[in-house]
């Protein structure tokens, strides 16, 4: 039986990708060094799999880890714009010198297929909407460019040594497991958290920008997806809804699913942030059969539901 390996597995997105291999009686092994990822997210599946705590930038561990895998699922990273811009030296080596063990640690292991964590970052600025993977990239963070380097690594990886990659770039994920209480948390944990408790949610801006908002469950399946296409090897593709929400719309829309009557507090845009961001999804319709299941609102009544259970354990906390 095939054997996956998810980096980064205690985390938001790892951890709902563990969950659904455990779900479907594969054998997993997962990675973390709890950096960004929390013990708390592996309870679910504790017991049923092989769990080894170690740094992806420590390649020793890591190749001892790799061995007899076939599937590397690689969430493991730093994620957050506003932190790369504040420490870019930490994300760096997370994202792009994790990212190259990883693959190394692959290629040597003899792993069938890595499918890599990309992001939406690295288009940055250009104001082309939807965005297309072939248009050219234009990073304006740090984050944003580490995560354009793992994809030409993983390309690179794939015409070098033959070793087959799939880059999935996805955009503004929530879902249940986000956590809310960074300032770098993603903005729907942080506003879904905040307005349960009764506090007005911060906007950074206008609240006229835009996000192709995801729900996780989208990302999860386009992960399991990428492992078996074989037109999917040594490309890159958005992973998204395929539509755009402004700030000011979620925070509507919340009010509503919640019943509060909330203002927003706004304060000043943040540096290095984007103002649109929405994907074209054709390139992972054909590639990979994707098309996303739980849309937005369906997706943010989930959310709203677990973090009101999140909220009620002792110790967490709105942001
Ligand atoms: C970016 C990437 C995304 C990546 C993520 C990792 C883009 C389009 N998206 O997300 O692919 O996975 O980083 O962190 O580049 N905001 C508020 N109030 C808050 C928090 C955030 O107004 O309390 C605003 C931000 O200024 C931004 C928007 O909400 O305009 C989204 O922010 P965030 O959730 O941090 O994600 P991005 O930076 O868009």
């Amino acid at each position: 039986m095939s054997i996956y390996l998810v980096t980064g597995g205690a985390g938001f997105i790892g951890s709902n990708i563990v969950d659904e291999l455990v779900n479907q009686g594969t054998t997993v092994r997962v990675i973390d060094n709890f950096s960004t990822g929390h013990r708390e997210n592996l309870q679910t599946f504790q017991n049923r799999v092989d769990f080894r705590e170690l740094d992806i930038c420590n390649l020793a561990d890591l190749k001892e880890a790799v061995e007899g895998v076939d599937y590397i699922l690689h969430q493991a990273a730093i994620p957050s714009v506003p932190r790369s811009v504040v420490d870019p030296i930490s994300s760096h080596n997370a994202d792009v010198t994790g990212t190259l063990h990883v693959l190394w640690a692959a290629k040597e292991a003899g792993v069938k297929r890595v499918v890599y964590a990309a992001s939406s970052s690295a288009y940055g600025d250009s104001e082309q909407l939807p965005k297309e993977e072939a248009m050219r990239v234009r990073p304006i963070s740090p984050y944003g460019l580490m995560k354009y380097m793992g994809e030409e690594y993983c390309q690179l990886f794939t015409s070098l040594y033959s070793l087959e990659t799939v880059s999935l770039r996805y955009f503004n994920v929530f879902g249940p497991r986000q956590d809310p209480t960074s300032q770098y948390s993603g903005v729907l944990s942080r506003f879904i958290t905040a307005m349960i408790c009764g506090q007005r949610p911060v906007i950074f801006g206008d609240g006229e920008q835009s996000r192709d908002f995801t729900h996780v469950s989208n990302v999860v399946r386009a992960n399991l997806l990428a492992c078996h296409s074989s037109k999917a090897v040594g490309e890159v593709h958005n992973v998204a809804c395929g539509e755009r929400i402004t700030l000011n719309k979620v925070v509507e829309i919340l009010n509503r699913l919640l019943g509060t009557h909330l203002e927003p507090v706004y304060e000043p845009a943040r540096t290095g942030d984007i103002r649109h961001s929405m994907a074209d999804i054709k390139r992972a319709k054909t590639n990979l059969n994707y098309s996303p299941t739980v849309g937005f609102e369906e997706g943010l009544r989930q959310t709203v539901d677990w973090y009101r259970d999140y909220l009620k354990r002792p110790k967490n906390k709105a942001y």
